[in-house]
């Protein structure tokens, strides 16, 4: 039987590392939904659609040829032939993803998206609105979440790191300003889904988070 493990939080609560370990120590695959916004947020940046303009946004996402498929252990897509990856991390997609993605028509599309990935099998899936919305009958939901100055921290390093100039205290305020339209946007807000293991990492390593959810999702 096919499973579905929604794994939801805030950003750089760790959900990526932990859903990649829990689907590679389960055999499953891993899914990124947060990718699946950024697609159509890169999509209308490339094709000089202003973000702002939603029915703008919306008519560039369903005239684009959207394939899924598997590669190496997760689910991916194109977008009209093309395959982003290192683009969905540049900065003018991450600073207007939170808008685009507060866009009904948007949710709509990405969300029956997202539950037809579950014909390739098992899924890891991450996100904001997983455990609510896109599989709220899953038995195995889990709500990642972290210290705000921790998940700041986190994500400046991996930005160092990817070789982007950028200060820290900028980092915590673009964090911020994407949480505060995360969860209170009018549809999907990020809450904690109904039968969530809430599981805190602020001073967790990778491996014992990813151990909690797999011996839960073992005891199920
Ligand atoms: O997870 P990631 O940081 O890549 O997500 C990018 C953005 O996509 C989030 O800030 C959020 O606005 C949106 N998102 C969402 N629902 C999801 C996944 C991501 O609204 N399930």
């Amino acid at each position: 039987m096919v499973k579905t493990i929604a794994i939801d939080g805030p950003s750089a609560s760790g959900k990526s590392s932990v859903s990649k370990g829990v689907a590679q120590e389960l055999g499953y695959l891993y899914s990124d939904s947060g990718s699946l916004y950024r697609g159509v947020t890169w999509q209308a940046l490339r094709k000089g659609v202003d973000v702002q303009d939603a029915a703008a946004v919306v008519e560039c996402m369903y005239e684009a040829e959207w394939d899924f498929f598997v590669q190496e252990g997760a689910t991916i897509f194109s977008i009209d032939g093309d395959v982003p990856v290192q683009e969905l991390r540049e900065k003018d997609v991450r600073e207007s993803v939170a808008f685009v993605a507060a866009i009904p028509e948007v949710r709509k599309f990405v969300v029956e998206s997202l539950r037809s990935l579950a014909a390739f099998g098992s899924l890891v899936m991450e996100g904001r609105d997983i455990g609510t919305v896109v599989f709220p009958d899953s038995p195995y939901k889990f709500y990642l979440d972290a210290d705000p100055k921790e998940r700041a921290m986190r994500r400046y390093r991996e930005l160092i790191a990817a070789g982007e100039d950028e200060k820290a205290d900028e980092v915590m305020k673009s964090l911020q300003q994407r949480d505060k339209i995360d969860s209170t946007r009018k549809t999907d807000p990020l809450v904690v889904a109904s039968g969530a293991q809430v599981i805190d990492s602020t001073s967790m390593t990778l491996e014992e988070v990813v151990r909690t959810v797999v011996n839960a999702v073992k005891e199920k």
